[in-house]
């Protein structure tokens, strides 16, 4: 057996601990070699892989970004299971692990179908996979934003301004809602909570006459109440999806304008994706990659490890890639009390 591990998607902080972990047991209990594969899908269908032994893992787990690099490039766009298979079988690969988020888990799941030996492994700073509690990343992630809230709140407060802070989340508000609470934001607005300017003006207000400066939080996939659309300028990506940004910079004009309030934004982007991962996200990716070389040896096809309770289970793909876990209306209700 030899297994091929990639890593595809958006990067984020842990992939190089789920690395290390699956290829030191995979050396140690189970004596499988690894071959790593570049770019995530790119490497398998274009062939760009090398070998990976323990020794190029070392020390790596508190490393961010990812050895192996990333892509978003979709194998079935670039000869699907066929070409995957003729690569595999080129470098004679049994196995694969792929570690990514939704897009890359579907893509696993359809390879998986077609008859590839795949395991997969959740990442994705935004915890959107509703199958798995949650995902290394976005405990960096929450730590970045919620540091960055704290020091934007300090600059804010020197000028009586208020300051309104993008965060990522395309679908969910999972880190706007944890990072907002953290740094007791003013306001925190996510894709799935319908909020109008008016609300936001007003909270804004409320903060502003009992003399503090308005901080309020902003995922990157918030819609405005009575708008249809995504705030998204900036074209699509390889997978055809919006590339999103720049939605904290439109509302801060509209908040000055409408409150008096001085506004300014701040979009904290790809600093939330890198960096060291914190000790929480290195900890699960460890585990992650330690499972997956089990499920691999034991021939799991078409699952994917995943945290449950404080247990690492495996879970059929299908069911991991087919529901998003959107932050639950009460849970935002809860944080809102403390709004204004
Ligand atoms: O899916 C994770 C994520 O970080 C999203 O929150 C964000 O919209 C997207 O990736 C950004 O992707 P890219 O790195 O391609 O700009």
């Amino acid at each position: 057996m030899t297994i091929g591990i990639l890593t595809s998607g958006g990067d984020c902080p842990g992939l190089n601990a789920v690395i290390r972990g699956a290829v030191i047991k995979g050396d140690r209990i189970h004596e499988v070699p690894f071959v790593g594969i570049h770019d995530g899908w790119r490497g398998l269908v274009e062939d760009d892989i090398v070998p990976l032994p323990r020794a190029d893992v070392r020390g790596i787990s508190r490393a961010g970004g990812t050895i192996l690099g990333t892509s978003r490039t979709n194998p079935f766009e670039h000869g699907g299971a066929e070409r995957v298979r003729e690569t595999m079988d080129k470098h004679g690969m049994t196995a694969l692990i792929a570690i990514g988020g939704e897009g890359t888990l579907t893509a696993a799941r359809r390879l998986a179908d077609e008859g590839i030996p795949v395991v997969g492994v959740p990442k994705t700073i935004d915890n959107d996979l509703s199958a798995t509690d949650y995902t290394f990343g976005f405990d960096t992630a929450v730590s970045v934003a919620t540091e960055s809230i704290d020091r934007l709140r300090t600059t804010a407060e020197s000028h009586h301004r208020c300051m309104v802070v993008e965060v990522m989340g395309r679908h969910v508000g999972w880190i706007a809602l944890h990072a907002g609470i953290a740094a007791g934001a003013h306001a925190i607005l996510i894709p799935e909570v319908d909020v109008s300017i008016e609300q936001i003006c007003g909270w804004a207000e409320d903060a502003r006459d009992r003399r503090r400066a308005p901080v309020i939080v902003v995922a990157e996939g918030f819609v405005p109440s009575g708008e249809e659309h995504l705030h998204a300028p900036r074209g699509l990506d390889a997978f055809g999806r919006p590339r999103l940004g720049g939605i904290g910079e439109r509302l801060a004009p509209e908040i000055e304008e409408r409150t008096g309030i001085e506004t300014r934004s701040a979009t904290l982007g790809h600093l939330q994706r890198g960096g060291v991962p914190s000790a929480y996200d290195r900890v699960l990716a460890t585990r992650f990659g330690t499972a997956a070389v089990d499920a691999v040896v034991e021939k799991q096809w078409g699952t994917m490890v995943s945290l449950i309770g404080t247990d690492i289970e495996l879970v059929d793909l299908h069911s991991a890639t087919t529901v998003l876990k959107t932050v639950p209306r009460e849970r935002w209700d809860e944080a809102a009390i403390l709004f204004g």
